[in-house]
């Protein structure tokens, strides 16, 4: 069994009349890269604050390490949520050492952080010189200070130029190949199919998807499919143990094929049942793709 890092049971956030975060659950495992990835406003900066305790739920729960939280578990935990204040007339090397005595944490190794995050040679630059990318930078080598077993970021990369970003994901995966649990938040199908081995799919403040971005990608071979007589069709494949799902959209049955099956296949089929495609086309199987479905079929 896999060690279970966060678990969010029925977690909800109300923001008067809004609900930012409808009835969310999900586990992240140790070793996880674990993507919650929606549109704006769906919801992944309050679930983030309120497993950080800086927003309470207003109802549900969740655990850290299989305990309720707690200051000591929390210890474990880095995040660029909470932006540090860093001091603008300090050092990036100064600045760290303030942080780890505030942390309490010893032998930091300042040096080594700021290489890890690109900042090495402004070692000595004043922080309030520093361009928003680097400040990212600053915030994230910040939040590897104390050594966490999990790490928690918004929207890593928002504001960086692509190098930048580049770098950053290049850390993430560094971070994570080092055995911390990473959880990040991001609005960008491509960060997450980069970066995360799972994802959580919200939107509206509700729980859409969630699983391995592998398995997403394996589960989106989605076909598109018509006949002249959409209903046959549609109950000639009820049951079928070649699809996952269907769905019809206007003239078109959306269809969802189960592993290891073609298009062709499907179409060979129907055919031995005496049906005949008018229309048969093979969606790209991206992430992207599968978000934009799930995003449609929630309306
Ligand atoms: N402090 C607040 N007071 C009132 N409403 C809030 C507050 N914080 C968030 N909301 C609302 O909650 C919803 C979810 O917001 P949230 O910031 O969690 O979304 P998000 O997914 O992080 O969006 P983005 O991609 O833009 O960062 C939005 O409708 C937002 O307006
Ligand atoms: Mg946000």
């Amino acid at each position: 069994m896999p060690e279970t890092i966060l678990s969010i049971c029925n977690l909800t956030k109300n923001y008067g009349r809004i609900r930012a975060v409808n009835d969310l659950s999900l586990d992240v495992n140790k070793g996880e890269v674990y993507g919650i990835l929606g549109p704006n406003g769906s919801g992944k900066t309050t679930t983030l604050s309120m497993i950080l305790d800086v927003v309470n739920p207003t109802s549900g729960t969740f655990t850290w390490f299989g305990q309720p939280p707690s200051h000591h578990q929390r210890k474990r935990i880095g995040s660029i949520l909470e932006q540090p204040l860093f001091y603008p007339y300090l050092s990036p090397l100064q600045n760290l050492k303030v942080l780890s005595l505030i942390k309490e944490v010893p032998d930091t190794p300042s040096e080594e952080l700021l290489k890890m995050v690109g900042l090495y040679e402004r070692r000595r630059s004043k922080f309030s010189t520093f361009s928003y990318g680097m400040r990212q930078r600053m915030a994230l080598a910040a939040s590897l200070l104390s050594n966490p077993d999990v790490l928690i970021l918004d929207e890593p990369t928002n504001g960086l130029d692509p190098q930048g970003i580049a770098e950053v994901r290049d850390l993430i995966r560094m971070t994570a190949s080092r055995g911390v649990t990473i959880i990040l938040a991001s609005h960008l199908l491509d960060e997450v199919q980069k970066t995360c081995t799972h994802v959580c799919v919200l939107d509206k403040g509700k729980r859409l998807f969630a699983g391995s971005v592998q398995e997403v990608l394996q589960e989106t071979v989605l076909v598109e499919i018509a006949a002249h007589d959409m209903a046959t069709l549609q109950h000639a494949l009820v049951g079928s143990p070649m699809i996952r799902s269907m769905e019809l959209k206007q003239d078109l049955l959306l269809v969802n094929l189960a592993e290891n099956i073609s298009g062709s296949d499907l179409n060979a089929a129907l055919y031995r049942q005496g049906i005949v495609l008018s229309h048969l086309v093979q969606r790209k199987k991206t992430l992207e793709n599968y978000f934009l479905e799930l995003l449609k079929s929630s309306e």
